[in-house]
């Protein structure tokens, strides 16, 4: 199994790409299979839960040809309608099929996700909408069976109300809306980025949709829809990943072919660091003064456009070396303070009390020997060690590839001494 090994302390400075958007990517490439003619996608970035979504959509009897980050997708001969286990369980986001199987052949086999590092992260929301658009769902054997109730086999339009606000439950029921019978109403949407990225590339195949990126979703039901290109949105956790390292690490780093207007809460926490940041038409630059600590921030993760919870254990890693005391609030996720337990070997100071971490920053963290749990756990781990005293080997970081592209590249073009070793 591969580790990455970090050795801490340098200053940071160059340019970094940022990669299509991870959450993005994947719900379109489920899109696919709402249609018979072809999608071909853009700035599709490399990333394990890529490929494990491009394996599923194969199964399914879906064309998949790639070329760097063009993807085409050609989902004429579905004819497998079927999310087995050995899929599933290493991405829950394979959930997304679900709802376009059903819209599009009437019927759909997918395997239930088990728990999760993060949560429990039930799915009872994408079953509970399908459900309201007229489908029967069985539990069966481990795996959700929907068939759809209408006559021909379609979905028809619904009210729904979502009990909480759901990321990939929002993108499920919008792609199950599109083709059914009638007008949909989402209320509670998510408001993500993703989601509206999600929107227009169905819009671009012919969907109708209004109210992306507002938490009422108005859809109303089309027969079919055509093929279309479509290029994925950058990615703004990756974005905010990086720009999380400089501010902790120290330099003078641009990134580029960035959407800076979906990072305004990360980008307000990081100027209260101390940072400097300056945003471009695609770009962003942010300077860290020598020798500098950052000032500790407090973070409360919420749905968009609040706070993301998949910043929050970086801008923890950052605390744990701030001046001053910094207080953590995790409302999305119950079990999502796993990195601390790592950053508490490398010499943290970190508190827990249920979902509150209060982090005191010490001068220095040192290196330590740590393990990856999830994929931003592994991205706080990544920033805890370059600004430790020594060497950090971080195991178990096939988390982090499954969503960061080229990560050890992207920091060694910067001046990060990072190494992959088996
Ligand atoms: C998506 C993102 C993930 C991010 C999360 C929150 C993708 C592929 N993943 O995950 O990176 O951390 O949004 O921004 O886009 N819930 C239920 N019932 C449901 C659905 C969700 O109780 O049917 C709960 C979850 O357990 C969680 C909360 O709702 O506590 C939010 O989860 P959700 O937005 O669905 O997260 P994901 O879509 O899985």
């Amino acid at each position: 199994m591969h580790k990455l090994v970090i050795t801490g302390g340098a200053r940071l400075k160059g340019e970094i790409p940022v990669s299509g958007a991870k959450n993005a990517a994947l719900p379109i490439l489920c899109a696919s299979l709402l249609s018979a003619e072809p999608l071909v996608l853009e700035n599709v970035p490399a990333l394990e839960d890529v490929a494990t979504t491009l394996k599923l959509l194969r199964q399914m009897g879906v064309a998949v040809e790639r070329d760097g980050s063009t993807v085409r997708l050609d989902a004429s001969r579905l004819d497998n309608p079927v999310a087995p286990y050995d899929l599933v369980k290493t991405m829950r986001a394979s959930i997304l099929v679900l709802c376009p199987l059903v819209a599009r052949t009437g019927r759909a086999r997918v395997s239930l996700p088990g728990g999760c590092a993060i949560g429990a992260r039930p799915v009872d929301q994408h079953i509970k909408g399908l459900e309201l658009m007229g489908a029967k769902v069985r539990i069966e054997h481990g795996d959700i069976v929907a068939e759809a109730g209408g006559p021909e086999g379609k979905l028809r339009g619904a009210r729904i109300v979502t009990d909480l606000v759901t990321v990939t439950g929002t993108e499920n029921l919008m792609m199950a809306a599109v083709l059914a019978d009638g007008d949909t109403v989402i209320e509670n949407a998510a408001r993500e980025p993703e989601v509206v990225d999600l929107a227009e590339c169905l819009i671009a195949m012919g969907a109708r949709i209004s109210g992306a990126g507002t938490d009422r979703l108005l859809i109303s039901g089309v027969p079919t829809l055509k093929g279309a290109t479509h290029r994925v949105m950058p990615d703004r956790i990756e974005t905010g990943t990086y720009l999380t390292a400089v501010a902790a690490a120290g330099g003078d780093v641009t990134l580029t072919g960035v959407r800076s207007d979906t990072l305004d809460a990360v980008l307000q926490k990081l100027g209260e660091t101390g940072a400097w940041i300056e945003i471009g038409a695609d770009r962003a630059t942010i300077r860290i003064v020598a020798d500098r600590r950052p000032h500790a921030v407090n973070i409360r993760t919420a749905p968009y456009p609040a706070f993301p919870t998949d910043m929050q254990a970086q801008i923890m890693a950052l605390n744990c070396i701030a001046e001053g005391t910094g207080v953590v609030t995790e409302t999305i996720f119950e079990n999502r303070f796993m990195h601390a337990q790592e950053l508490l070997r490398m010499g943290a100071s970190i508190d827990i009390e249920g979902n509150t971490a209060v982090v005191t920053g010490v001068a220095r963290l040192a290196g330590a020997h740590v393990m990856a749990t999830d994929l931003r756990a592994s991205a706080s781990l990544v920033i805890a060690g370059l600004v430790a005293e020594g060497e950090t080997v971080i195991d178990r970081i096939y988390h982090l590839d499954r969503g960061y592209d080229g990560l050890e590249q992207k920091l060694a073009a910067v001046g990060a001494q990072v190494m992959r070793r088996r």
